[in-house]
Formats: structure tokens, C-alpha cells, sequence
């Protein structure tokens, strides 16, 4: 069966890379793409904002244990930017953390989130990027120690700790909560941060959203605990409350987000409707409690 898909998937790949008119015309909504785009932070890596950058044109330094990386240029440009790429190959990226000539890519890049996304959402994404201007820029090149530097060692990870999508519903929770959990655990990559992670990079699931101490968080920045534990997460907030946070990044203590999560607010949380902010709310305020760091 897995050699049949593979070999299905090749043939699919193979005839849309021949056809270049199809790479020119993505299959997907680029009007539903918009707002996926938002809620993804794609331009928030890949954009380098501090120096004004051009949208998509590769991204501010990301600092991690690993070594730094820079998101790099993803325009619709088709020498230094994907505008090249098929629908099919944009998948693959998302998908399975693949790149068009085969190789891996680091799980700086939240694949291990958005490879929960739905195909139709992918293609949706692509279809918007492709409507943005190209930047003729170079990606800067990741600066990594070793043995980080050997892409070849992420071929292992994924076989490890890549647990492909898409999502499966939960039947046995609400429309709601599901939506919530596809946007939060998906294409918001919620966990990509509030979730510690184990001496390989991967996402320690036993400690879902339990938050990240001084230094282990991205850029070395801390991150809270958002389970519904009441003293260390955020078990005394109401639904609606997290749901505000998520649109204006007012806290219920009156206090205002800052840092990533300023970002995570203003360029992609604020952007998505009233439903899918209360479904996100939903979902995470389902999060089994677990002691551990708190914002106090
Ligand atoms: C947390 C930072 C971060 C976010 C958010 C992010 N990316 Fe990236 N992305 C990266 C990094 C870093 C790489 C390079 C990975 C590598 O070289 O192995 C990358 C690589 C890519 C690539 C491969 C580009 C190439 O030339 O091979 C694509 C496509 C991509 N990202 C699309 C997206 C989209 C679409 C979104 C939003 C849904 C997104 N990214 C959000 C950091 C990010
Ligand atoms: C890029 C990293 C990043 C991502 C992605 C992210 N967060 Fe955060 N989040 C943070 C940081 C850092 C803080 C602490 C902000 C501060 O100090 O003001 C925070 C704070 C919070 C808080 C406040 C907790 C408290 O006790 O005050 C909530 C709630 C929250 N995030 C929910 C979410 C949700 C829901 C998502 C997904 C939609 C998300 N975050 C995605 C980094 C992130």
C-alpha cells in the first residue's frame, strides 16, 4: 500500500513538474489563503521586520540550541523564491518536511505542525503567496554547528518524531474543539512554542503546552505554561477571556502581551474570526493540567 501511494505521489509530482503551466496556476483559494497565511506566521520567520524587510523575503536570525537559522526568501519569485514550485511540492514541504530535490529540512520550521493541515488548506496558502510579489533576494544560509550542519541526520528524526497529518478528527469531541485543536496544534503552531522540547529538538508530548523556562523557549525566551492547571497555567481563565487575549492581546489582569506572542496577536490571531478564536479558546482550555512554569 505505502509503495503504491509512494509511487502514485512520484508519477503526481513527475507530471506536474513537467508541466510548467500548472506550476504558474496553483490549484488552490488564494482568498481563503489570506487568512491562513495570518494565522500561521508565515511572514513572521520569514520576513525580516527589524530591518524592513521585503514581505517573504527571508527572515530575521532565529537563535537555537542547534545554531541560528534564517527562514529563508518563500516570494513568488522563481529564481529565489518558490515561484517555481508546484502545488505538489508545496505539500511535500508542509507535509513531510521535504524539499522539491528530496532533502529534509530542520524542524525550525514548523512542519511537525502544519503537516496537520489539510490539503485544500495548503494549497490554499500557496495560492496566496503565489498573489505576493517576487523578491529577487538570496536566503541567507542557516549558520549551524556540528553535527546539526548534516541535513542527512534529519532523514532519522522524521522516521522518529514526525507524526504526519493530516489531522484526524476526534470524533468524539464537537466541531468546535476540533477546529480549535486543527488551528492550535496546526497551522498556529501553538505547541511550536508552549511546548517543552526533548535533547533532540522534537516535541515532548507528555508535557503538552506545560510552557518553557528562561532559555529553552524560542530566541531563548521563556514561555508560559497554558494547560488548564490553576496556579502554574491558565485553568482561573474563562474561555471567552482566552479568546480575548487571542484578539486584542489584553490579558484578564489587564496587562498586554509581549515579546513572540505580541506577534503571534497582532499578525495572526487578531486576523482569523470570532469562531475560530473561541474554538482555539475551547481547545486549550480542554488541555489536561500540568505543573510547571507559570508566568509569575
Ligand atoms: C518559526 C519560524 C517559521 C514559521 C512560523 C514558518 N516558517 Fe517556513 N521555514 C522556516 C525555516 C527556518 C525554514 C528553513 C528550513 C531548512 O532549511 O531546513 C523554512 C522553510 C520553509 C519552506 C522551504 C523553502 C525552501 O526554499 O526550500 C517553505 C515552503 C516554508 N518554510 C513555508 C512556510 C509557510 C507557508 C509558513 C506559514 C504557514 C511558514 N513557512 C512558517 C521557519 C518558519
Ligand atoms: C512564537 C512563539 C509563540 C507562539 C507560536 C505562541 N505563543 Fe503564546 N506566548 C508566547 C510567549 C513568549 C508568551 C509570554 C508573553 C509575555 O511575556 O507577555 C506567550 C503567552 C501566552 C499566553 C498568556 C499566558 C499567561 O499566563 O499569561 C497565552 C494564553 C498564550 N500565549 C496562548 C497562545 C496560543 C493559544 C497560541 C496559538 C494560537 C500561542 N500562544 C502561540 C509565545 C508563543
Amino acid at each position: 500500500m505505502a509503495g503504491v501511494l509512494a509511487v502514485a505521489s512520484f508519477a503526481a509530482s513527475f507530471l506536474a513538474v513537467s508541466d510548467p503551466a500548472f506550476a504558474q496556476n496553483p490549484g488552490g483559494d488564494a482568498t481563503a489563503g489570506e487568512a491562513l497565511f495570518a494565522a500561521g506566521g508565515c511572514a513572521n520567520c520569514h520576513t525580516d521586520r527589524k530591518n524592513k524587510g521585503p514581505l517573504l523575503g527571508g527572515g530575521a536570525p532565529i537563535k537555537t540550541a542547534f545554531g541560528t537559522f534564517y527562514g529563508p526568501n518563500i516570494s513568488s519569485d522563481p529564481e529565489f523564491g518558490i515561484g517555481k514550485w508546484t502545488d505538489a511540492d508545496f505539500i511535500r514541504a508542509l507535509r513531510r518536511g521535504m524539499s522539491p530535490d528530496g532533502a529534509h529540512y530542520y524542524p525550525a520550521f514548523p512542519y511537525p505542525s502544519f503537516t496537520n493541515l489539510t490539503d485544500t488548506d495548503m494549497k490554499a496558502l500557496r495560492a496566496y503567496i503565489m498573489t505576493l510579489p517576487p523578491v529577487a533576494e538570496k536566503s541567507k544560509p542557516h549558520d549551524l554547528a556540528f553535527p546539526y550542519n548534516i541535513r542527512l541526520g534529519m532523514t532519522l528524526w522524521n522516521l522518529l518524531y514526525l507524526d504526519e497529518g493530516p489531522m484526524a478528527p476526534n470524533p468524539s469531541r464537537s466541531a468546535e474543539w476540533n477546529r480549535g485543536r486543527y488551528l492550535a496544534g496546526g497551522l498556529a503552531h501553538c505547541a511550536e512554542c508552549h511546548t517543552p522540547r526533548n535533547v533532540f529538538g522534537a516535541l515532548d508530548r507528555q508535557r503538552w503546552m506545560a510552557g518553557n523556562a528562561k532559555g529553552k523557549g524560542p530566541e531563548g525566551e521563556a514561555v508560559p505554561n497554558i494547560t488548564s492547571h490553576e496556579e502554574s497555567g491558565i485553568g482561573k481563565w474563562t474561555i471567552d477571556e482566552i479568546a480575548e487575549s487571542l484578539k486584542s492581546g489584553m490579558l484578564p489582569d489587564g496587562d498586554s502581551f509581549g515579546s513572540l506572542m505580541a506577534d503571534v496577536v497582532e499578525h495572526g490571531t487578531a486576523k482569523l474570526s470570532d469562531a475560530d478564536r473561541h474554538a482555539i479558546a475551547v481547545y486549550i482550555k480542554s488541555i489536561p493540567p500540568l505543573a510547571g512554569r507559570g508566568r509569575k
